[in-house]
């Protein structure tokens, strides 16, 4: 079965005690769940050491205690439950974000005011939203959780990465949500391709990846270079970029104009 990401947080955390192992050479706590079974008897998780599993002492350590808001399930938040964006229930729910040496629940992030001076640099695109270009770890964690919904219909997105791509945050000023973004890569700084577009689910046919996209092709690709290329777009997208006139369909082959090509990705 595919993976399907979520982002619902938690119902609850808590601080509370957790059975660990004490290394004999290092004394670094282990994790019960991390501390891996060697032919020697266990490897610390710390200095990699293998040793007997009777060296090792128990010990209690001070840990944090999510409940699962996807499946009511609850479990020590410990190196072995970190996956890309945050701590990840076994359940594929994301259930804590840590930024900064805090933790964070995926709806605060997706608060405006959690991105204090996001409103102020947005460029108004059209009455409904405005566009900001990341620059601040704050708008790329952003982007990354706005991924994990995405992902949930298109499980090829791979997730963004600030040395490796640009993106455009897209938020409605006056209701405050997060509507949607784009991701696109310089290669060479010749020309922009275009990798990533994605809208909210319930914020569909409103414009606004049309918006986007207006705005992306004036104000970033075309001040690279004249081209432009559309990483694998799809045929929702493919309909978009006829309208906006970037393509025309010949027959059953789709062509590039007015400085558009395709590329399938890398
Ligand atoms: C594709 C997607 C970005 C469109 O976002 P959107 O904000 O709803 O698009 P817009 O409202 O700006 O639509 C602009 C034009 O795109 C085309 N279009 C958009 N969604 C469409 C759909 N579901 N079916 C057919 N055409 C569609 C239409 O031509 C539309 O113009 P119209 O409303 O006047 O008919 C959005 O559906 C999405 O995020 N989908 C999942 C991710 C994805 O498939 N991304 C594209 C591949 S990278
Ligand atoms: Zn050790
Ligand atoms: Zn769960």
């Amino acid at each position: 079965m595919r993976q399907v990401l979520k982002a619902l947080g938690a119902k609850s955390l808590r601080k509370g005690p957790l059975d660990c192992y004490k290394c004999p050479e290092c004394e670094g706590l282990s994790e019960d769940d991390v501390v891996l079974v060697s032919d020697a008897g266990l490897r610390c998780f710390h200095c990699e050491g293998e040793f007997p599993r009777n060296a090792f002492k128990h010990a209690k350590k001070e840990a944090t205690f999510a409940l699962c808001a996807g499946c009511s399930k609850e479990f020590p938040l410990t190196p072995a439950s970190e996956g890309f964006v945050g701590y990840l229930c076994t359940c594929d729910n994301y259930v804590a974000i840590p930024f900064e040496d805090q933790l964070f629940q995926p709806q605060e992030i997706m608060s405006l005011k959690w991105n204090e001076g996001l409103r102020e640099r947005g460029i108004r695109l059209t009455e409904q939203c405005s566009a900001v270009k990341c620059a601040t770890d704050r708008d790329w964690q952003v982007l990354v959780l706005m991924q994990v919904t995405a992902k949930e219909s298109n499980p090829e997105f791979k997730f963004g990465h600030q040395d490796e791509n640009e993106a455009l945050l897209v938020f409605d000023p006056v209701t405050g949500v997060y509507v949607g973004y784009l991701l696109w890569y310089e290669r060479n700084k010749k020309y922009a391709t275009l990798n990533q577009l994605f809208v909210m689910p319930e914020e569909r046919r409103k414009g606004y990846a049309e918006a986007m996209v207006k705005h992306w092709v004036a104000d970033h690709a075309k001040q690279i270079g004249e081209q432009f290329a559309l990483e694998s777009p799809n045929k929702y997208a493919v309909a978009l970029h006829i309208k906006l006139g970037h393509i025309r369909k010949e027959g059953d082959t789709l062509v590039g104009i007015n400085g558009c090509c395709f590329t399938s990705g890398f």
